[in-house]
């Protein structure tokens, strides 16, 4: 089976969307697995550069088929906006291209609302969400009342809208004082985008199975990262999907076997966007040499939302659980640019709680919150590293650092990014 799994392994934004353009080369199918609009995945290409919410970033390949899993959920607003300003800049999104599972559950306007009025309600114990209906779309979907991209090729279908909206117009109204949302309206806008949309509409899981059975090789691009997965990440301070190698499974309807490789990505340090504990986090002055002054385009701030996100030192002790957690073959380090300044790393190779050493990372939040890390300084290279293309030229420091990881996690390191261009990328031998 020819099947990579490209998965984010620590609270996202580890340029997953780089990595996925740069494998998508030899791909004849690139295909989202989980979250939805949340998600925001750059590509950087000869200047250009793409920022992609729901279209899987195999777009500047014209022969590589896009697919929008049955685990994605999706906003058919946001698609169809992306899909014109992809179209507008000459990326083909016909519907022979670019499928759509009818399995894939459809966000709805209340999901968004309900999502704003629950994060109020929280005050100061909110998850800092992104806003996008996430968490109320996959509790819709889990129980069994949502809306899935099939339904819109129903004739029911603007029935159904209506009649949803209805009934959660009682829920914004009774239990969160909000004003109701238009029910003809909504059925009306979402007729519309049923007729846009319907033609991309497949049974998706038959398309990548006949694809995998007749020898060509899939791409399974992951949202996200493994602390944010609703089983295994930093609960309640995560996401609603599995963006662990585990969800492409669900998430696309294909069967585990036949040995796929597993590409995990990580930053060269750590970040996170929204609340919840974060060991290494620096919140001084080191923390914001890492997250830039925003002048950059890849400067540490939310490519969906804006806001700055939370930057830190490597932590290991997280890589080891992403290994574990997602049968990890081969790790892709990134941003390694970012760390040039430094004269020496301090890496997080272990935590201490009440004062007991841990190697392993906890599986209740809780005691997450409770964790010291243990650092191991490295030296720094302080030379800019941006346009070396060979392993053999890489600073002799900045090599040893990425030497370390592997030897500490367990796994190889497949490359290396030392900007956001594709061909910022260093193959390790
Ligand atoms: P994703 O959500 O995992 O796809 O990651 P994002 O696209 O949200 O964030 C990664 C950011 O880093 C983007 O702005 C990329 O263009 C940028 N980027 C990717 N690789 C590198 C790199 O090696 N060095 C630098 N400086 N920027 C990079
Ligand atoms: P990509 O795919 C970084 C975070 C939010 C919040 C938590 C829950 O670009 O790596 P949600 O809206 O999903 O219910 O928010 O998850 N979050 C992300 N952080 N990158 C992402 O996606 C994220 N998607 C969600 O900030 O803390
Ligand atoms: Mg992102």
């Amino acid at each position: 089976m020819e099947l990579t799994i490209i998965v984010g392994t620590q609270w996202g934004d580890e340029a997953k969307g780089k990595v996925t353009d740069l494998l998508a080369q030899d791909a004849d199918v690139v295909a989202r697995y989980n979250g939805g609009d949340n998600a925001g995945h750059t590509i950087a290409h000869q200047g250009r550069t793409f920022r992609l919410h729901l279209v899987p970033s195999g777009i500047l390949y014209p022969g590589c088929q896009l697919v929008i899993g049955n685990g994605v959920v999706v906003n058919p607003e946001i698609l169809l906006e992306e899909m014109d300003e992809l179209a507008a800049l000459g990326i083909d999104l016909s519907p022979q291209r670019l499928k759509l599972s009818d399995r894939a559950h459809l966000i709805m306007p209340y999901h968004r609302a309900l999502e704003g009025a629950a994060e109020e309600a929280r005050g100061d114990s909110r998850i800092g969400t992104t806003r996008r209906g996430i968490g109320p779309v996959y509790a819709d979907k889990a129980a069994r009342s949502g809306l899935r991209a099939g339904d819109m090729l129903e004739p029911d279908f603007a029935s159904r809208v209506r009649e949803a909206v209805a009934a959660q117009n009682r829920v914004l109204e009774h239990v969160y004082a909000e004003s109701p949302l238009p029910p003809d309206e909504i059925a009306a806008q979402y007729a519309a985008y049923a007729h846009w949309l319907g033609p991309h509409v497949a049974d998706t899981s038959l398309l990548i199975h006949r694809a995998l059975q007749s020898g060509q090789k899939v791409l399974a691009e992951g949202a996200q990262g493994i602390l944010l997965d609703l089983d295994h990440g930093t609960y309640p301070y995560v996401t609603s999907s599995s963006p662990i190698a585990g969800g492409a499974f669900t998430g696309l309807g294909i069967g585990p076997g036949g040995s796929p490789r597993v590409v995990g990505v990580a930053k060269a340090y750590t970040t996170r966007v929204g609340a919840g504990p974060f060991p290494t986090e620096l919140t001084g002055l080191l923390g914001d040499q890492i997250r830039g002054t925003g002048a950059q385009q890849w400067d540490e701030y939310g490519t969906t939302t804006g806001r700055p996100r939370r930057c830190g030192w490597l932590d290991l002790v997280i890589l080891r659980y992403a290994a574990r957690i997602n049968g990890l073959t081969e790790l892709a380090i990134m941003k390694l640019d970012v760390l040039s300044s430094f004269d020496r790393i301090p890496v997080c190779v272990g935590y201490e709680v009440d004062g007991q050493r841990l190697e392993e990372f906890p599986s209740r939040t809780a005691e997450l919150a409770g964790c010291c890390p243990l650092y191991e300084d490295l030296p720094g290279w302080e030379r800019d590293i941006m346009a070396v293309k060979a392993w053999e030229d890489l600073p002799r420091a900045a090599g040893a650092y990425i030497a370390f990881i592997e030897e500490r996690v367990g796994v190889r390191v497949g490359l290396i990014s030392v900007g956001p261009e594709r061909e910022q990328t260093v193959r390790r031998p």
